[in-house]
């Protein structure tokens, strides 16, 4: 297959991202992936993917570190910014610093580093949780790309992944306006099947939590079937690649 160019993947080893770079390698992708510590073993399931040898590259990158992200985005066409911090429960004891400033002065620096770069398009992963808590919201009236969870709501609930989540697309969309960059967001809900690596993700230890009988995690019977059977993860893994080709 003739070369396609080359892709960066933020947080590559994760639970979505691995997923992502599975499938540009499966494309003919050239793909950079951004994990934070390329020895881990955490990380081996990437260079086990088929194509990893010739067509994947690790860089060390933290999201709070510019130039880390710099070095991962030259030569970029594309950029998937999937990394963001996803706390195991809703307990978070310093938000702050563990999950408002990757999450947003994090998604800034991807962007900027992707200015600096040339990138063409980039696809921000955002989440359901950046539009679903918004109480204000006329009751059945569908939720579409006007509707945001009410920030000021998220912080009095304590809800810090969803706050994170809304002001990282907001900012985002902001620096997208502002600088003219091809951002593209997608804002999956829960995303849930197969798993690529070794640990267990956030959105997949809630599956384990319901198949373990624990009665205070709860999903509507209907949507847990629906999201089983269709292997959801792969669904939106092939939405976040179509909106980065079809639309370019
Ligand atoms: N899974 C879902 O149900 C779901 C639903 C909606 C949206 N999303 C979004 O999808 C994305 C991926 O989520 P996931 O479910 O795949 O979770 P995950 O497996 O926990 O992946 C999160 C990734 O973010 C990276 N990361 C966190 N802080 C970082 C930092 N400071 N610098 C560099 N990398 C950092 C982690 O790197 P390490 O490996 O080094 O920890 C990890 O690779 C997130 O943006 C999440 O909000 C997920």
């Amino acid at each position: 297959m003739a070369e396609k160019g080359k892709v960066c993947v933020t947080g590559a080893g994760g639970y979505v991202a691995s997923w992502v770079v599975k499938l540009l390698l499966s494309k003919g992708y050239i793909v950079h992936g951004t994990v934070r510590e390329p020895s881990d073993e955490k990380y081996s399931h990437l260079k086990k993917l088929e194509k990893a040898s010739e067509n994947l590259k690790l860089f060390k990158a933290d999201l709070l570190e510019y130039n880390t992200l710099c070095s991962a985005i030259a030569g970029c066409d594309g950029v998937f910014h999937v990394a963001s911090p996803v706390p195991p429960t809703t307990v978070v004891p310093n938000p702050e610093v563990e999950l408002m400033e990757p999450a947003v002065k994090g998604t800034l620096n991807v962007l900027k580093a992707c200015t600096e770069a040339k990138v063409k398009r980039v696809v921000v992963v955002s989440s359901g949780y950046a539009v679903m808590r918004n109480p204000r919201w006329p009751k059945g009236k569908v939720k579409d790309e006007t509707c945001w969870s009410d920030k000021e709501y998220c912080r009095t609930t304590e809800n810090w992944y969803c706050l994170s989540k809304t002001e990282a697309e907001t900012e985002a969309l902001e620096y997208a306006k502002k600088s003219g960059l091809d951002v593209v967001r997608v804002c999956p809900t829960l995303v849930l099947g197969p798993i690529l690596q070794s640990t267990i993700n956030a959105s997949s230890l809630v599956l384990i939590k319901l198949l373990k009988g624990n009665t205070t995690c709860t999903l509507p019977n209907v949507l847990m079937m629906d999201l089983v059977k269709q292997g959801y993860s792969k669904v939106y893994i092939k939405i976040f690649f179509r909106l980065y080709v079809v639309l370019t």
